[in-house]
């Protein structure tokens, strides 16, 4: 069976200075993905290779790397596509490496905390025994943005993220923007508080290559382009109206 070069970063901080690239020839099968050929390396080959993965179908977002210097799923990142090679593996950009293609994601997870991704709501005026009914048209008004699988791409296509990591960044801010416009949601004006300090919204220059990196369709720079648009609206209104009016 013809054979495909994977060069693929390895890296121990503890004791490397500095990543460097070790080539493996795995087959070129057409139904493999990278995490395929990976997985391969990582049995037949070489069981210290390390990397994150779980659903193998475009589900549990671990999977994210550099290949051939675009951030992708692994597992949805075909090897026929990148033949004849080699194809270069990497870490996904913008983030500290723990080993290999394995990144740290404590501040993305803080990041996604930090827009209260719950529904909020006053609940001493809810009636316990009935429900919050919604229409598809209210689904429809934030569907889109509750497809997020936590990725990461988007950081790491991200230049103002690779600039300044204190960036909010975009699955933070499509997931505030997932509630804000759920019907059942009253917490919008406290995500405002997160979404328009400085380290926020304004932080983007729309150069749109999270829209472009991201698997799922969530459209994140979309989503921050209309938080903008709120955040904007909001500063006015409290500039030119008196508090009971806002
Ligand atoms: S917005 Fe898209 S690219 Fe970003 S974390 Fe969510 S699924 Fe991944
Ligand atoms: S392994 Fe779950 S998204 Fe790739």
């Amino acid at each position: 069976m013809a054979e495909i070069t994977l060069r693929v970063s390895r890296y121990q901080p503890e004791t490397d200075t500095a990543p460097t690239f070790q080539e493996y020839a795995v087959p070129l099968r057409e139904d493999w993905a990278i995490l395929d050929a990976l997985n391969y390396i990582k049995d037949e080959l070489d069981p210290t290779l390390s990397y994150r993965w779980s659903c193998r179908m475009g589900i549990c977002g671990s999977c994210g790397m550099t290949v051939n210097g675009e951030p992708k799923l692994s597992c949805g990142t075909f090897l026929v596509d990148h033949a004849p090679g080699p194809i270069l593996v990497e870490p996904l950009r913008n983030f500290p490496v723990i080993r290999d293609l394995v990144i740290e994601m404590t501040d993305f997870m803080h990041k996604l905390g930090a827009v209260q991704p719950w529904i909020i709501r006053d609940e001493t005026e809810d009636d316990p025994s009935s429900e919050l009914l919604q229409t598809p048209s209210q689904l429809d008004d934030y569907k889109q943005y509750s497809m997020c699988i936590n990725c990461m791409l988007c950081y790491s296509a991200c230049p103002v993220y690779g600039l300044d990591s204190a960036f909010i960044g975009p699955a933070a801010i499509a997931l505030a923007q997932r509630y804000n416009l759920d019907s059942r949601d009253e917490g919008a004006a406290e995500r405002l508080d997160v979404l328009s300090d400085d380290e926020g919204v304004w932080g983007c220059t729309f150069v749109g290559e999270c829209t472009r990196a991201c698997p799922k369709g969530v459209d994140p720079a979309g989503a921050i382009q209309r938080a903008k648009l709120v955040a904007a609206n909001e500063a006015m209104k409290a500039f030119l109206l008196p508090k009971w009016a806002r």
